[in-house]
Order: structure tokens, then C-alpha cells, then sequence
């Protein structure tokens, strides 16, 4: 039966009902409901509206049936209930009878919505902050694995200068530890509860809505109703924070898919993750990774959708608002599967050194080096960037890397190079330099490392 049947005396069009209900999607806030309920039963003793056995009864009836429901959830979907809140309080009654009618004294599904939502986003953070920090763990390791993997780092997808596979693993350890921190300080903004705020006025019976917050484990309770059963700046928060997300694991995908390319060869990714071609038997494709970078596309829509959902929208409830959840539940899900997803990837990730160190020495990776080497000697940097620019065309010529080229014909471009230019010119020596804070050197890839563990500690 619906909660508002009184006024009507047409019963709603079938259609109009499916169209209506929220049911299919919201079930998934039972649990959170239920525990909502059991607060606000709570807060109504205080107020004289429940006995303390009143409150008991409903209490153990409410407790069972959150038993049922963490036992079967799907259960939920077999009912023509309107919403979770009705189906919630529909089996209230059918436990206790006409004493489950007086919970909903003083609330509304305005405030109780609002409330449900964050409590089951406060949950999703927890989950989104391990699966986050799961990732962070497995790309140290990785890190930890290959520090000697010297390859090619790149800028326009040019080969620029030689890295290690540790620091490219670290560059994406730093972007998931923002996503945490993004994670957690949109927790303390969402971390305020809204029960109490009734329809969009305030609930007509003085309860201490800060008490109540406690119970429910919220940090406080909220300070304008009309706000309140309106605010969904929590959704849209967490949607930004899926979609950085994203961006950064379909970036991680697309430099993956790209390593294991034939033409690039720097890795294999594992059987696990793979998939073949119906047609092509030779085929290995990388569908893990294409689909962590496809399902970004969803979870950015997911943002604009409920962005473009609430703009305009007037104080305060307006069922526009019963849009949130599908795109949230759908993009938070994304995220956390893509998370998981990653780290199975990167377990059987076979990095292919000897190919990657080839890579890594063909490019003229090293002509920073060279410059530098020049600078060493006196020559002016502008000057030193022209000569070895030339240095490469002659290389580039004979079809050999700089190293190559003899002292007397490198001394056709400057004089002041001579033997001990070599080593400079080795990759370990363009590593072994770059060891200010953040750079490639092995010193500061362990001491990152070290670093990251501790923190993921
Ligand atoms: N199903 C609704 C939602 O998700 C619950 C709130 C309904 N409130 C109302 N006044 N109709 O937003």
C-alpha cells in the first residue's frame, strides 16, 4: 500500500507508477533505512511519542528485519513497494501492526532519504579508500620489483628521457594518494546528519538532532533544513571524485595497453586478463585494460548528469532529486571494480627489461646529457642544445645512438668534448643524475618507495 493513499480517490496509472517508483534501484539502501528507523525510534521516546516498550518492540522488529534483508536483499525486488522507505515501513507493520504506524511520526522520506544516502555513501567511501590504498599497495610492490628496468619516458609520446618502470609506477602511487585525500575530505563535508529536518521545515517535535546524529554515527547534525532536504552536494562530490579517478586509471590502462603493444614490447600482460579474437588465433588483446579506460566515459557522465540534474532545481525536495542514485550507485561501483581490476593486471605483468633498456638506449634519450655535459665545460646552454642538436642529425645519419659516434667526430662539433663524455652518456649515469627530490635516480625511486610503504603501512 502507498503512504499518501488519503487524498487520492483514483488509484495511479500503472504506467505512471513504474515510471514513479524508485524500488529497483534504492533497495540498496535497506540496510541504512532500517538503521535510520531504529535512531528515529530512538528520538521519538525522547519526545513522548514511544514508550520505552513501544520503541523496544519495534527495536527487535526492525533488527530482524535488517537480518533478513543482509540475508537476502534481492528479496526487496519482488514487492510493488513505491520506494525502499515504504517497503521498510510496510514490513514494519506487518511485524508489529498498527505500532509500526507510529514511526513515521515527525519524519519525512525528505530527511530520511537525505539521511539514507549519506550513510550508505559514508560506507562506499570506506570501501572506494581500501580498494584505493589495495592499488597504492600493489604498485609499490610493482615499484619495488623494477627498480633496475630502465625504458624510455616519454613527452608527446616522443622518447625524451630514460626512466625506470619503478618510477612510472610511483608517478600513478602519487595520483591514487590524492584520490584519497579526496576521498576523505569529502567525507568531512558529507559526515552531517539530516534526520530531524522533517519535510523541509524541521520536525515539529524538539528532538536533539545532535544526539540523534550520534547514534547514527554521523560528526553532526545539520544546520538548515531547507538545505538539508535539498543539499546533494555529497553526490556530486563524490562523482568528482569518481570521475579524477577514473581519469587516472584509464590513463594507467592506455600507457599499459600501449607498453604491451608489439611495436613498444616492454611487457606482457597475463593470460588473466586477456582475451582472444574469435577470428585472428595469434590475437592477445588487452580487454581489461580497454574496458578500465571505457568505463570512464560512464562515470563522467554520471557527474554531468546529476550536475545538470540539480541545476536550476528551487528549494526544496523536488523528485528531480530521486535521480541521484542510479548514476552514484553505478559510477561508485565503476570505480571500485576498475580499482580491483587494476591490481589483478598488475599481479601477472611481466616486464620485458632487455627490450625496454633497447628502447631506452635508441632515441637519443641522452642528449639532455650531452648538453649538460657541454654546460659542465662552459659553453652556454642555448649554444650547447644547438650543437647537440646537430650531434643527433649526424647520428640519426650514420644510424648509430650518440655513444657511438667517435671522439674526432664528435669533436667536429665542439671541441671541448673528449673521453670521460662517455660515461656521461651512459643510461645509468642519466638515472644516477637526476636525484633531486621527485627525480629518477635510484636513490630517490627507494627512497619513494620507503616513503610509500610507510604511508601505506
Ligand atoms: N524515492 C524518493 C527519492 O529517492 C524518496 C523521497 C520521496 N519524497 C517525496 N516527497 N516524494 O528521492
Amino acid at each position: 500500500m502507498a503512504l499518501w493513499g488519503g487524498r487520492f480517490s483514483q488509484a495511479a496509472d500503472q504506467r505512471f507508477k513504474q515510471f514513479n517508483d524508485s524500488l529497483r534501484f534504492d533497495y540498496r539502501l535497506a540496510e541504512q533505512d532500517i538503521t535510520g528507523s531504529i535512531a528515529w525510534s530512538k528520538a521519538l521516546v525522547t519526545v513522548n511519542v514511544l514508550s520505552n516498550e513501544e520503541q523496544q518492540q519495534l527495536d527487535v522488529a526492525l533488527n530482524e528485519l535488517l537480518a533478513e534483508v543482509r540475508a537476502n536483499p534481492e528479496q526487496i525486488l519482488q514487492s510493488d513497494a513505491e520506494d525502499i522507505h515504504s517497503w521498510v515501513e510496510g514490513k514494519l507493520i506487518d511485524k508489529v501492526g498498527a505500532l509500526g504506524k507510529k514511526l513515521h511520526t515527525g519524519r519525512s522520506r525528505n530527511d530520511q532519504v537525505a539521511t539514507d544516502l549519506k550513510l550508505w555513501c559514508k560506507e562506499q567511501v570506506a570501501v572506494l579508500l581500501d580498494a584505493t590504498r589495495e592499488l597504492q599497495s600493489a604498485l609499490v610492490a610493482t615499484a619495488e620489483a623494477n627498480q633496475d628496468a630502465v625504458m624510455p619516458g616519454y613527452t608527446h609520446l616522443q622518447r625524451a628521457q630514460p626512466v625506470t618502470f619503478a618510477h612510472w609506477c610511483l608517478a600513478y602511487v602519487e595520483m591514487l594518494a590524492r584520490d584519497e585525500s579526496r576521498l576523505q575530505d569529502t567525507l568531512k563535508r558529507l559526515d552531517v546528519s539530516p534526520l530531524g529536518c522533517g519535510a523541509l521545515a524541521g520536525t515539529a517535535y524538539e528532538i536533539d538532532r545532535q544526539q540523534l546524529a550520534g547514534w547514527l554515527g554521523f560528526a553532526s547534525a545539520t544546520r538548515n533544513s531547507l538545505d538539508t532536504v535539498s543539499d546533494r552536494d555529497h553526490v556530486l562530490e563524490l562523482l568528482s571524485d569518481a570521475s579524477i579517478g577514473m581519469i587516472h586509471l584509464s590513463r594507467f590502462a592506455e600507457d599499459l595497453i600501449f607498453f604491451n603493444t608489439g611495436e613498444a614490447g616492454f611487457l606482457e600482460l597475463s593470460d588473466k586478463v586477456t582475451s582472444g579474437s574469435s577470428l585472428m588465433p595469434q590475437k592477445k588483446n588487452p580487454d581489461a585494460l580497454e574496458l578500465i579506460r571505457g568505463k570512464c566515459g560512464r562515470v563522467q557522465g554520471a557527474l554531468t548528469g546529476m550536475m545538470m540534474t540539480l541545476k536550476g532545481l528551487p528549494l526544496a525536495y523536488n523528485k528531480d532529486m530521486q535521480e541521484d542514485k542510479e548514476g552514484l550507485f553505478d559510477a561508485l561501483d565503476t570505480w571500485v571494480d576498475c580499482l580491483h581490476m587494476s591490481v589483478l593486471v598488475l599481479d601477472g605483468i611481466q616486464v620485458k627489461r632487455p627490450r625496454c633498456q633497447e628502447a631506452a638506449e635508441q632515441g637519443y634519450a641522452n642528449s639532455t646529457e650531452l648538453a649538460d655535459y657541454l654546460v659542465a665545460k662552459g659553453v652556454p646552454f642555448r649554444e650547447a642544445h644547438h650543437i647537440v642538436g646537430e650531434t643527433v642529425v649526424e647520428a640519426i645519419k650514420q644510424g648509430v645512438a650518440l655513444e657511438a659516434l667517435s671522439l674526432a667526430q664528435l669533436k667536429q662539433f665542439s671541441a671541448v668534448i673528449e673521453d670521460d663524455v662517455y660515461p656521461i652518456l651512459s643510461l645509468q649515469s642519466c638515472l644516477d643524475k637526476r636525484n633531486a627530490q621527485g627525480g629518477v635516480s635510484p636513490q630517490q625511486v627507494a627512497f619513494a618507495i620507503a616513503e610509500a610503504k610507510k604511508r601505506l603501512a
